[in-house]
């Protein structure tokens, strides 16, 4: 398999093959790393980091997957460089390009990483748009796979917003990978008719299926993975939440929605969580709304069904995987 010089961009772009063998390399990695070999061939390399928006596991990742490898980076934050405010996405990709072997970008929309993509000579890896959130999509896979022993024929609910970045990704994931995806959300928090066209072609080919359901019980229905995210994501404003709240409430995941998944299901969640009131954001809406808890309750964040904390080590095994098998 060789992926050398290729983007990573959205998992549409890799087939179920090139999915599993990062994952296969990815648990390799994770293997070596455990048994303290050392995997640094890409010493005098470097790559460039890219975050428009806020990080903490990506960002860590995308640094020790790097550092492990024995490549050099840069961090490139939110605020201190030229990029978007005086010099366009074409001119950066160009100038990032002479100077690093690789360039990971966390944004906003899937255009401008494509943009990047196009005028850098080197590859570009999404570490987070609107739209996709790839790298996310290999953490869960290879913790999925490493729980279950398998991917195909799995059943994964998605409760919530799923017409943003985490909900597109898995339904693409899910689909290419022959497993069963269901969306429990009101209708305006489908994924598009687009998107889910193209994924109910990669089920068939699959033997994945899609089940888009403003019901939670029958979205949850004997499911293998619940799966769930923030209400109102990185770049949306702030006012949106009150209606978020109204509208995603029915589907937040507690103990008595895990009770329509199967009884050996596990609980997954990108990260960050609000299940308690020990965030900023998490306390201001638990006194506004009378909450303690949103998309998730603690109780099913801290039970013993829940595998975030795994799934958050499986994003460090996954982006080392992505950039060793693509960088020339
Ligand atoms: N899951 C995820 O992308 O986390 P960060 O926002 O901390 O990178
Ligand atoms: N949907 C979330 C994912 C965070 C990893 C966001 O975009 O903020």
């Amino acid at each position: 398999m060789d992926l050398k010089g290729r983007d990573f961009l959205t998992l549409k772009d890799y087939s179920p093959e090139e999915i599993t063998y990062l994952l296969d390399l990815a648990a390799e990695y994770k293997k070596k790393k455990k048994e303290g070999i050392l995997v640094d061939h890409f010493r005098g390399k470097n790559i460039v980091l890219i975050f428009e928006k806020t990080s903490t596991r990506t960002r860590s990742s995308f640094e020790v997957a790097a550092h492990d490898l024995g490549l050099g980076t840069t961090y490139l934050d939110p605020k201190s460089s030229q990029i978007g405010k005086k010099e366009s996405i074409a001119d950066t990709a160009r100038v990032l390009g002479s100077m690093y072997e690789g360039i990971e970008y966390r944004g906003f929309g899937q255009e401008i990483v494509e943009e990047l993509a196009k005028y850098a000579k080197v590859p570009v890896w999404n570490g987070l748009t609107n739209e996709y959130h790839p790298t996310q999509m290999l953490a869960d896979l290879l913790t999925i796979r490493e729980h279950f022993g398998t991917l195909k024929g799995l059943k994964l609910a998605y409760m919530g917003d799923a017409r943003y970045n985490m909900g597109n990704s898995l339904m693409i994931a899910c689909t290419k990978m022959g497993m069963h995806f269901a969306a429990g959300a009101p209708t305006k928090y489908f994924p598009n008719d687009e998107l889910t066209a193209l994924c109910r072609e990669y089920a068939e080919v699959s033997g994945g299926s899609i089940l888009l359901t403003e019901d939670p019980a029958e979205a949850a229905k004997d499911a293998d993975i619940i799966y769930t995210d923030v209400w109102v994501s990185m770049g949306e404003p702030y006012e949106i939440w009150e209606e978020r709240i109204r509208d995603l409430m029915p589907y937040q995941v507690n103990t008595a929605l895990m009770g329509h998944a199967k009884k050996t299901a596990i609980f997954l969640h990108c990260l960050p969580a609000f299940h308690d009131l020990k965030t900023e954001i998490g306390r201001e809406m638990g006194e506004r709304f009378q909450l303690t808890e949103l998309e998730v309750t603690d109780e099913v964040f801290e039970g013993n069904r829940s595998k975030v904390f795994e799934e958050a080590e499986n994003r460090m095994h996954t982006i080392k995987a992505v950039i060793a098998a693509t960088l020339l």
